[in-house]
């Protein structure tokens, strides 16, 4: 722990960003620091804001620099504005504040943003900002469930309406995308993110940053989007939220980083760091990550906020014993805005002091700040967010329920089906409804609601009975709550099973199970759910599971048992008619995984994207190999798996390299007899290299549509660069030699495979993973 004189005189603030982040710890060495941080650190002296800002600053106080940083709550994710009280106001007008979170409503923003741009001495606008994730007041499918319809135009089209309703509503800034990959479902984030894929999360990065910031910040109906949460925040220690990433080098830049740098090519005007620590270092005082890896190496120019209070908690990580030694530490890694600690505004003046060279990575820090006020067009325009007319005609406006409604029956993904239980295509009948989830509007909001309202969800229930074909009864009963052990609703929902045609049995997580501080020790379903499922598959009747679940889920009984499962993750607004346009076949289902399903707890945390080892997994329990003797080596459901209710035949997978690109092309035929869409999925595999390769890597997809009978050919191209192995932060090696492609509608069913040469070996400064492939149907 260094106390803040220590930090000056012992030159912690000099850490080496060149040197490997696992000797970064050990590095305190004067000579050798300082002169690495002099090689590659953004400094003031090369940094030139616009004539505007260089402005501002060179007039501001001290005291107005640093009420810049800081980002206040204007009240508290549950109860938007509540601290906006006349003291409030009066720190606004003193310049103490540069930035509200959790602030909401065109009309109380105006008058906050008033009296910053007329009554303080410069007259600098306010940055509002709130967690707008999935939606604003449309909410649409949770971000894990969007990630399922494996379509960038989905991903754009939510965010663009998103940023088209909170922006009527006053505000500037969303905290998302959330672009953290997550390979273990006890980590209960994972349902804000896009799986644990780094090539498909840097796509939905991508997507979501142009949807959010549009054409430009400056339009007025756009959003700064915000790449979070930087570092390796994904990966935490047994899957408890803000535990350590024990993870290698090679992992973070192949593996969790390649979204953040996508996001950084689209141009997402901020990012946040992560909670948590990678192998002791936290990401909020990681100056070899933030300023090194993320600004000079990706010239990220960007403004960068803190965590929740991340800066304060840097005492609670052990690496600063004062406030000041914490602030001190975070705006030397690069560290612009302080969420809601306070040090910035009420600590970092005594640190400044100690060491007035601070002062150049403070003047950094707020021209950032401004910058980003300045590309959001506020200083041109500060009341251009505040129409109180538009945000009525925005919110829940019929365009944006339909793209709802459209987008969650794409995110659908039908996991097993057989007896042809799906869709039901009954004339007449009665389809018993059974569990509490099916009426739950609540649930379907997910995590992150912003200005969600269970009162505009269609439930489940209520969709499957409006959608219901005439002729065809629904029935429900609860029979039993996720949140609750009470399982006397079992008699009743067993009766009305036993008394149906058909049954549709909702089971599942509750949505506040999962998101932020909610991982759970078991991915089983809760114990009244299993308790549920086991009694209504027991009547022997013909069972459709709707699963209801913010993670992936271990339901093996379930799995083995029901004719059809059908995950419909938590589905937003829309939920209900998006369910029944899937349940009664109005639409096919093609959503994917984003991330595998395990058989059971013990198997996570998993990717299909493993590497090899010496002795791959065999299912012959006689040899010893890299696998569990209680049950088979494979995912329950793989990652990319997801069916239809047409059928989809591949052709031999075809090219090679052509003028430096690997172009490949495939054909794809809908040899059912539905119109359906499936997602085609390319995969690559480097069989020999200088390290371990993983055993397959996604490299390209696409969400074709299909007449039955149809067929099309799918060409993908590729760069060499997609196949570079790390080898250095900014160094990525494409070793000459062989490629395999294969090509197929899952990780688990590759139909066709290619082998293509790269004849010369070169290196690339670009993670591998965040290059886009091209995708062109014929
Ligand atoms: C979360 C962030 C979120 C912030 C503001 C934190 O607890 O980790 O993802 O943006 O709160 O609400």
């Amino acid at each position: 722990m260094f106390k803040i004189d220590d930090v000056v005189k012992r030159g912690v603030r000099a850490v080496t960003i060149s040197a490997s982040l696992l000797a970064l710890a050990a590095c305190q060495d004067d000579a050798v620091s300082q002169s690495t941080r002099d090689e590659t650190a953004v400094t003031r002296a090369q940094t030139q804001f616009s004539q505007r800002v260089e402005g501002l600053l060179a007039e501001m106080t001290l005291e107005e620099k640093l009420g810049q940083l800081h980002q206040a709550a204007g009240g508290r994710s549950r109860n938007l504005n509540s601290r906006l009280t006349p003291e409030e106001l009066d720190r606004v007008r003193a310049g103490a504040v540069g930035s509200y979170l959790h602030v909401a409503g065109a009309q109380p923003l105006a008058e906050l943003q008033r009296v910053a741009v007329e009554e303080s001495r410069l007259g600098i606008p306010l940055l509002f900002a709130m967690d707008v994730v999935h939606g604003y007041r449309t909410i649409f499918p949770v971000p894990i469930a969007m990630a399922s319809t494996w379509d960038e135009t989905d991903w754009q089209r939510a965010a663009r309406i998103s940023a088209e309703e909170a922006s009527a509503a006053g505000l500037h800034w969303t905290f998302a995308p959330m672009i953290d990959i997550g390979r273990d479902p006890r980590w209960g984030r994972i349902v804000e993110g896009a799986g644990s894929d780094p090539y498909l999360g840097s796509r939905m990065a991508v997507a979501q940053v142009q949807g959010y910031q549009g054409e430009s910040l400056a339009a007025g109906d756009t959003l700064l989007a915000t790449a979070k949460h930087f570092g390796a925040y994904g990966v935490p220690t047994g899957g408890r939220d803000y535990g350590t990433a024990e993870i290698g080098e090679r992992s973070l830049y192949e593996a969790y980083l390649p979204p953040f740098y996508a996001a950084t090519r689209a141009g997402a005007g901020s990012m946040m760091t992560a909670f948590n620590d990678i192998d002791g270092v936290p990401s909020t005082s990681n100056e070899a990550l933030i300023d090194g890896t993320l600004r000079a190496r990706w010239a990220f120019d960007g403004l960068i906020v803190s965590d929740w209070n991340a800066i304060a908690e840097l005492m609670n990580h052990g690496v600063a014993e004062t406030r000041a030694a914490a602030g001190a530490l975070a705006l030397q890694a690069g560290v612009d805005m302080d969420m809601t600690s306070g040090i910035f505004v009420e600590e970092l003046r005594q640190a400044i002091d100690a060491d007035p060279a601070l002062e150049a990575d403070l003047d950094l820090a707020v021209g950032r700040i401004l910058t980003a006020k300045e590309r959001l067009g506020l200083f041109d325009d500060p009341m251009v967010y505040h129409q109180v007319q538009r945000e009525q005609a925005e919110l829940l406006a019929a365009d944006h329920r339909e793209a709802a409604r459209a987008i969650a029956a794409r995110s659908v993904v039908l996991l097993k089906n057989e007896n042809a239980a799906l869709p039901l295509e009954l004339s007449e009948g009665r389809v018993a409804v059974i569990g509490a989830l099916a009426a739950d509007a609540s649930t379907q909001l997910g995590s992150w609601r912003a200005q969600g309202r269970p009162e505009d969800v269609v439930s489940l229930l209520d969709g499957l009975r409006e959608g219901a074909p005439e002729g065809v009864e629904i029935v429900y009963a609860a029979g039993a709550d996720p949140l609750s052990d009470d399982l006397s609703g079992l008699e009743e929902a067993v009766a009305l099973a036993r008394s149906a045609d058909r049954v549709v049995l909702v089971v599942g997580e509750n949505f506040d199970m999962s998101g932020e501080a909610r991982s759970r020790s078991d991915l089983f379903l809760p114990d009244s759910q299993r308790a549920l499922a086991s009694a209504i598959l027991d009547t022997g009747q013909p069972v459709s599971v709707i699963l209801v679940t913010g993670r992936p889920l271990a339901i093996p009984d379930i799995a083995a048992r029901a004719d059809a499962v059908l995950n419909a993750w938590m589905l937003g607004v829309e939920a209900g008619p998006a369910l029944a346009d899937i349940i009664y076949g109005e639409t096919s289902p093609a959503g994917r995984l984003p991330v595998s399903f395990p058989r059971s707890t013990g198997a996570a945390p998993f990717t299909y994207s493993e590497y090899p080892g010496g002795r791959p997994a065999d299912p012959d329990l006689a040899r010893d190999t890299n696998r569990y003797m209680d049950q088979p080596i494979t995912p329950l459901y793989g990652f990319g798996h997801g069916l239809s209710y047409s059928t989809f035949d591949y052709g031999a997978l075809s090219g090679g390299v052509v003028q430096g690109e690997i172009r490949l092309a495939v054909d794809v035929t809908n040899s059912g007899d539905r119109a359906a869409d499936e997602v085609v999925q390319l995969y690559m595999r480097d069989p020999v290299a200088s390290v371990a390769r993983p055993r397959i890597e996604l490299r390209g997809f696409r969400r074709i549509s299909l007449e039955p009978g149809a067929s099309t050919t799918v060409h993908f191209t590729l760069s060499p660069a997609q196949a570079a192995v790390f080898q250095s932060p900014g160094v990525w090696q494409v070793e000459p030699g062989q490629l395999v492609f294969h090509v197929g509608g899952s990780s688990l069913y590759l139909a066709s495979s290619v082998e293509v040469t790269i004849e010369d070996g070169f290196i690339s400064d670009v993670p591998a993973a965040a290059i886009a492939t091209r995708g062109e149907t014929e």
